[in-house]
């Protein structure tokens, strides 16, 4: 296990009824006035943003609202929000929706004390390490964002669909998160989001790092949490204690807690499904479900064992060869992909071989990628090609 300083500030209120709580959360900060930032519709008809509303008059809190995030949240939008906190002098920041609304409010928080243009963070251009504060209240568990300090932006003129921080305070201070509301949910993006938790957890999983034995069983026991729950909300959306395990497991995929003692994770399955969102607008999630099994694919060989002890641990498979116990775990991940439903071929979102290489020089704008290894441009090329096959 790998030294590691574990601090995650962020405090969660989980459970039915905590929506209404935000405006006192809030208050406590003594914020004067915020900046509410969400989605397209969503919030209107499930009944949240009223309930936040009313949580937030009855607290005092004075509230400016900014509408029409899209799903793979562009830089254009947030250039204009950093204005409205410049001009109104907006001193928190409230984001109430998925992840593209939580990263937006990150990279706003941190784009309002910033005086040149947010986007040089994402580039390395500049080091932030200081935002106002970011309040949530999640709508769709995924991503994790509202328990951590990322934020993923797509700069649409460029097709840079890109990660930034600014460090500690880029943790939301509070996070509310209700599993009942997300009921209102297509049954798509339930699917999108089990299969974006399961990524998270294959990231830090399959990072490379030896003597990991605690955070395995951590990331092992989400997989399986996971997988049941995500089959049971199929037949039955409005399960309660299914939709709480679903939205509890993602959080905690990525909150810091199974990546500790490990190498940070891989990410180059991230990275590689992040240029497909930025020319494609794809939903993150599904482009993860075919990126996955094809990076699986190109870098078990190498080192088999820890996707032999994913087959075994996760699986059941106790029969074979290791190689043979990974290759089996490795197309149970593409069975339950396809059984619930998410997409299993880049075919699956209109894109075919002639495109790859638009895809892989996109990929490679900063290599290596990963860390388990190190890919560089003909690898990631081979990778998009296992992807386009059936
Ligand atoms: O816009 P509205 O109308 O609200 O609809 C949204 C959106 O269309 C809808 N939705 C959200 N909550 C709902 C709901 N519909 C009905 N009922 C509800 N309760 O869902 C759609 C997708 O929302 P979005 O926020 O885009 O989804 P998600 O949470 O999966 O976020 C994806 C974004 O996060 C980035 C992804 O790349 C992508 O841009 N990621 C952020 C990470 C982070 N900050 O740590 C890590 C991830 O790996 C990921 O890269
Ligand atoms: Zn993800």
């Amino acid at each position: 296990m790998n030294n590691f300083v574990y601090h995650n500030p962020t405090k969660v209120l989980f459970g039915k009824g905590t929506i209404s709580k935000i405006g006192a959360e809030i208050k406590e900060f003594n914020a004067k006035k915020v900046l509410m930032l969400y989605g397209m519709k969503s919030i209107f008809k499930n009944g949240v943003y009223k309930e936040v509303m009313e949580s937030l008059n009855s607290n005092g809190v004075e509230v400016i609202e900014k509408g029409g995030i899209k799903a793979n949240p562009i830089l254009s939008f947030v250039e204009d929000a950093i204005e409205i906190c410049k001009n109104e002098n907006i001193d928190s920041i409230l984001a109430v929706g998925g992840g593209s609304v939580i990263d937006t409010a990150k990279a706003v928080a941190a784009g309002a004390l910033y005086e040149a243009n947010i986007w040089d963070a994402f580039e390395g251009k500049a080091a932030l390490n200081k935002s106002l504060p970011i309040f949530t209240v999640l709508t769709l568990s995924a991503t994790a964002s509202e328990m951590n300090a990322f934020a993923v932006i797509t700069n649409e003129k460029e097709n840079k669909k890109w990660a930034f921080t600014a460090g500690i305070d880029s943790y939301p201070k509070v996070t509310i998160i209700d599993p009942s509301i997300q009921t209102s949910l297509p049954k798509e993006q339930t699917v999108y989001g089990a299969v974006d938790t399961l990524s998270h957890v294959f990231e830090l999983y399959f990072d490379g790092t030896e003597n990991t034995n605690l955070v395995d069983e951590f990331a092992e026991g989400i997989i399986r949490t996971v997988m049941k729950n995500t089959k049971i909300l199929l037949n039955d959306p409005s399960n309660y204690d299914a939709r709480a395990e679903l939205c509890w497991s993602a959080t905690n995929a990525l909150n810091g807690v199974i990546g500790s003692g490990r190498n940070y994770g891989d990410w180059a399955t991230h990275t590689l499904e992040h240029s497909i969102s930025a020319f494609y607008d794809v939903a993150h999630g599904a482009g993860l479900a075919v990126m996955f099994p094809a990076w699986m694919k190109y870098v078990y060989k190498d080192n088999p064992s820890k996707f032999a002890q994913l087959a075994e641990n996760v699986f059941g498979i106790k029969e074979g060869t290791e190689l043979e116990k990974a290759e089996m775990g490795i197309e149970k991940v593409s069975q339950f992909f396809k059984e619930i439903g998410a997409p299993t071929t880049l075919n699956d979102f209109g894109i075919t071989a002639d495109e790859i290489e638009k895809l892989t020089e996109n990929a490679a704008i900063r290599l290596p990628l990963g860390r388990r290894k190190k890919l560089m441009k003909d690898d990631i090329r081979e990778i998009y090609k296992l992807a386009v096959k059936v």
